[in-house]
């Protein structure tokens, strides 16, 4: 196995940790940051309280940008690149969950071209980017600490990621009890694009022991968590060990070795959300990620043995995925596509969406009528 491993991001982690943005801002020479937000829960949470005073007291100016909603959209993005020039910030401060961040990184991209979806489209390169600072909210895509951002074009309804090593966050602050505030379904949403990020590695390739030991404690950890949290959701040490595994499924460490990992369930729940933004990433990846792994299973038989037998000790395939799925359903997640509100006249529309860019799967290699064989089983 070959790689590189590389992930300039520093982390601050902890209670209490907002307090130390303004002075870190000010090392790194900010002046003028622009502060993006979501719809508000961080004003309900006192999260916006604590950057204003941490900003106050080291004499950064800044101005805001609210808004951002769940499954961010280019639109938005756009106007904020607008707002960006027009207020002339030389940094972004993104506090919220993945939405907020994604669109940070997009909007710091994004100042330095003509049309940040080309980015996404390939036809242009990321070659400059405002300096990113997050305080992340929802511990859920790893965007904190990677170098990715999702966003959806509602014209087309084409939701898709783009990235570059300019967009790694320079800091990120995570005080895992600004967590406290999220409702349990969010919390879940979390765990299960967390649980995905790895499962996007795990099968790929048989020799990264050492990475997916690693992964199968994470994967472990996350359930272990989240039920801990299903208990009591001021149970601060589940909320930080659960924070600090979603940061870890997708900051490099989980595809160490891996090659790239596989990314078709991805790509398959980035169509859901982009068709019915009110879907929640993390949910559609917890119905189409057991379908997956049902339909893969019968293709290549003996892969997921590793997986049945280290996180759910099982020696049957099946017997794991009813753990997988049940424990799903315990945790009130959807379970089927219906459940998430799709219909069944969604299905070929949904199918057009997917199979737009051709085969799908690092791995997995799904063809349309494999696609179609898997939305009907997670129907
Ligand atoms: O908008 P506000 O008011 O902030 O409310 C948010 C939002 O409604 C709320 N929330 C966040 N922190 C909270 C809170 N509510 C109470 N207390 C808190 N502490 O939660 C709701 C969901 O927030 P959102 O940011 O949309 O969730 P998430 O972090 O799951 O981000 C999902 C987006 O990230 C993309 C997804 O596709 C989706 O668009 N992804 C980004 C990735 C990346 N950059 O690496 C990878 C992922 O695979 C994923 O695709
Ligand atoms: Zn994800």
């Amino acid at each position: 196995m070959e790689f590189v491993f590389h992930n300039p991001t520093r982390v601050f982690f902890g209670s209490g940790k907002i307090g130390v943005l303004g002075t870190e801002l000010q090392k790194r020479g900010a002046k003028k940051v622009l502060l993006i937000a979501g719809g508000g829960s961080i004003r309900n949470n006192g999260v916006y309280d604590q950057v204003v005073e941490s900003l106050k007291e080291a004499g950064i100016n800044w101005i805001e940008a609210w808004g951002v909603q769940a499954n961010p959209t280019l639109e938005k993005v756009r106007e904020i690149i607008a707002l960006a020039h027009r207020e002339q910030v030389d940094s972004v401060l993104a506090v919220g969950g993945g939405s907020v961040i994604d669109s940070g990184k997009a909007v710091a991209a994004g100042f330095y071209m003509e049309d940040i979806w080309k980015a996404v489209t390939d036809e242009e390169r990321i070659k400059a980017a405002l300096p990113v600072y997050t305080v992340l909210t929802l511990s859920a895509t790893g965007s904190e600490m990677n170098s990715f951002a999702v966003i959806t074009n509602s014209e087309t309804t084409h939701k898709a990621g783009l990235g570059s090593p300019l967009l790694y966050p320079v800091f990120t602050i995570i005080d895992p009890s600004v967590q406290a505030s999220l409702p349990f379904r969010q919390t879940v949403s979390g765990a299960l694009d967390a649980t995905a990020h790895i499962l996007e590695y795990y099968f790929t390739e048989e020799n990264a022991i050492a990475t997916n030991a690693i992964n199968t404690a994470l994967l472990k950890t996350i359930m272990e968590m989240t039920d801990r949290l299903q208990e009591n959701a001021a149970d601060m040490v589940a909320r930080s060990n659960l924070a600090w595994c979603a940061t870890l499924a997708l900051n490099g460490i989980s595809g160490v070795g891996h090659q790239g990992g596989d990314w078709a369930c991805h790509t398959i729940e980035h169509a859901f959300s982009a068709l019915k933004p009110q879907i929640a990433h993390g949910e559609g990846l917890g119905v189409i990620f057991p379908a997956w792994i049902e339909y893969m299973n019968q293709k290549m038989p003996g892969r997921f043995l590793g997986w049945a037998k280290d996180v759910w000790d099982e020696d049957n395939v099946c017997r794991a995925l009813h753990k997988f799925r049940e424990k799903i359903s315990a945790w009130g997640a959807p379970t089927s596509l219906r459940d998430l509100g799709l219909q069944a006249e969604d299905l070929p529309v949904l199918l057009e969406m997917i199979t737009a860019s051709g085969t799908l799967g690092g791995f997995s290699k799904l063809e349309s009528a494999d696609i179609e064989a898997l939305l009907m089983l997670a129907y």
